[in-house]
């Protein structure tokens, strides 16, 4: 389609200024059809920067590179450009929204040269839900196109919804590296230097602007930029919740259903847990979403959610069929792989994929790389930050209403993180502000290779949202108390679970994926007010016998998982005191304060 043929003036405007200001040498709207994914393979694999894999073994499967670079979301050029420092908050960097817009239209001016625009309208949600928002990106990258094809809901029946006043999130995104007259990307990732990187959001005018980045969070910028940063300030504003979730649906031996949602921080098996296979018999686990929730509160004041993606943008590095079986089968055809390896047949392979690497590879830097399995310091053959891209409706666990535009019922929340000692597999939040209370301190274990952080430190993560908030945390928990407020008895009941505790050899105690099921068992049953428990001063834990042991777990560890261990507890409250809660000054609820006190009291600090 042609730009003039746009029925909605404002975004025919938004885009010619943009065709005005970045000079492409073309412009596309894009349509969504599989003619139109093909073609974008096709101008990637052109340029030499798509790979196609066998045809036998994985089906319209491509693997990209990316420059060395750029090969994960950039925190530290990540801005939030509220009118307001304030209201940014401590957690967000921050820049005036008008010098940002300054410096980074200089940046656009004649960015697309040589190259072609194309404008991607897209869905999050399914099209034409309540619970749905519509965005358009701008892009000068086709392997941003063909990602959005799997990633959202793309093309004109988008459009077709937006009609002729619709309101949608308009996002730039150019990848920065103009072409000179005749000059080609010849196999090389285009991008523009790490200072020059930009990912920048105007919650008070929604939109979002994102230069010089090619890679997942930073340019496909449905997910994280709309779907998380912009969509909290909506969902703010318009009094529902825009969450870094994962949404489960559990069926009961007698086939009663529930459906849970999960904020877990990076790192700690959402995507598993969404498609985990229960091991306890009679139970049944189906995918909704495995990233981020929309939660709308319904005329019954229950929360409904709807996942807003159409695929899966997964880390590959761990994920093999005993971790996570469904995640493997989901991505064996239509798939993108990026900074995987490739194999001599054309296949992929990764660190922790379940098997040796098979001979000589490629590693995701374009060089030769065999395994040397005496060599610990050997560099891994894909980049730990790889990722597939594989649509959600090829998931064998995928549940049938996960395109319901109505959403499912949200009957629990869980929150969790990496944590080797104190924090019980499962504790039960007393109240709504209890359950917030935990979120709100939600920590994960840190390695220095990941981070810049002390390995064994804790990074408080509330909410599994630090990076993803669009605005300050402070007024973020407030939402949730005011949800609580609003909705009461209605509302999810909180769960806090830790998969990851560690005996005093260094091993984990609980065997988690598919064992985890035992977990969420008492989690339904809790719901409904069952499941044997005992009150406890940090929460509602379940007694010793209340969950079976998975083969593997003694009495014992049982025990030890399930312990109140007060003085752990003392310390971790203290953090919270001393260096967590401090953080957000003023706009910290004084509700949070009174559990805070209030827990304190319970320990006997
Ligand atoms: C993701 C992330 O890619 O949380 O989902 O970083
Ligand atoms: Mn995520």
């Amino acid at each position: 389609m042609k730009v003039q043929e746009l029925k909605h003036s404002g975004l025919k405007k938004w885009v010619e200024d943009a065709v005005a200001l970045m000079a492409p040498d073309a412009v596309e709207v894009c349509d969504g059809t599989k003619a139109e994914y093909d073609r974008m393979i096709q101008i990637t694999i052109d340029a030499g920067l798509a790979t196609k894999l066998n045809e036998k073994l994985l089906p319209n499967c491509y693997l990209f590179r990316s420059d060395p670079t750029d090969v994960a979301r950039v925190e530290n050029r990540t801005f939030i450009a509220s009118k307001s420092k304030d209201d940014a908050g401590p957690t967000n960097n921050w820049e005036d929204p008008a010098v940002l817009k300054k410096s980074m239209t200089e940046l656009y001016k004649g960015s697309m040269k040589e190259r072609t625009m194309y404008v991607i309208p897209f869905s999050m949600g399914p099209v034409g839900s309540d619970i749905a928002k519509i965005g358009v990106e701008i892009t000068d990258s086709p392997y941003v196109v063909a990602n959005m094809h799997i990633m959202a809901r793309v093309g004109t029946k988008v459009l077709d919804v937006l009609g002729s006043d619709g309101f949608y999130v308009p996002c730039y995104h150019s990848v920065g590296k103009p072409l000179a007259s005749g000059e080609k990307d010849n196999g090389k990732w285009p991008c523009a230097p790490l200072d020059k990187k930009y990912i920048s959001h105007f919650p008070e005018t929604r939109e979002i602007w994102s230069y010089g980045s090619g890679y997942g969070g930073n340019a496909l910028l449905g997910k994280k930029c709309l779907a998380l940063r912009i969509a909290s300030v909506l969902a703010r504003d318009e009094g529902w919740l825009a969450e870094h979730m994962l949404i489960l649906k559990l069926t009961n031996p007698s086939g009663e259903v529930k459906y849970i949602t999960g904020a877990f921080p990076s790192a700690c098996g959402k995507t598993n847990l969404a498609m985990l296979i229960p091991t306890l018999p009679g139970w049944k686990v189906e995918t909704v979403g495995d990233d981020i929730a929309w939660m709308k509160p319904g005329k019954d004041g229950r929360l409904y959610a709807i996942n807003p993606e159409a695929g899966f943008f997964g880390v590959a590095p761990g994920t093999n069929n005993e971790s996570n079986k469904n995640a493997m089968e989901t991505i064996k055809s239509n798939t993108i792989y990026t900074n995987v390896a490739l194999t001599e047949d054309k296949n992929v392979w990764w660190e922790g994929i379940g098997y040796d690497a098979p001979g000589k590879l490629i590693d995701w830097n374009g060089n030769p790389w065999t395994q040397d399995k005496a060599n610990k310091d050997q560099p891994p053959a894909a980049h730990p930050n790889s990722r597939f891209t594989g649509p959600a409706k090829q998931c064998p666990a995928i549940a049938g209403e996960w395109e319901d535009p109505k959403g499912v019922p949200i009957s629990a929340f869980l929150f969790g993180g990496r944590r080797p000692k104190t924090i019980p597999l499962v504790n039960q939040a007393k109240s709504w502000i209890h359950g917030v209370f935990m979120g709100s301190i939600v920590g994960s274990e840190v390695t220095a290779a990941a981070l810049d952080v002390k390995a064994g430190t804790i990074r408080r993560d509330p909410f599994a949202m630090l990076p993803f908030c669009g605005y300050h945390m402070g007024d973020y928990f407030k939402h949730w108390i005011n949800l609580g407020e609003k909705h009461g008895d209605a509302l999810p009941k909180i769960f806090f679970v830790n998969w990851f505790r560690k005996n005093d050899e260094g091993k984990f105690i609980w065997p988690g994926y598919g064992e985890n099921s035992r977990v969420l068992a008492w989690i339904f049953d809790r719901c409904d007010g069952k499941g044997k428990c005992v009150d406890t001063p940090i929460g509602i834990l379940p007694t010793a016998d209340a969950i079976p042991r998975p083969a593997g777990v003694s009495e014992a560890d049982m025990k030890e998982i399930l312990n109140v261990d007060i003085e752990g507890w003392k310390k971790e409250i203290a953090d919270v005191r001393q260096n967590h809660y401090p953080k957000f000054g003023d706009k910290l609820p004084k509700e949070l304060y009174a559990e805070l006190d209030a827990i304190e009291k319970r320990l006997g600090v």
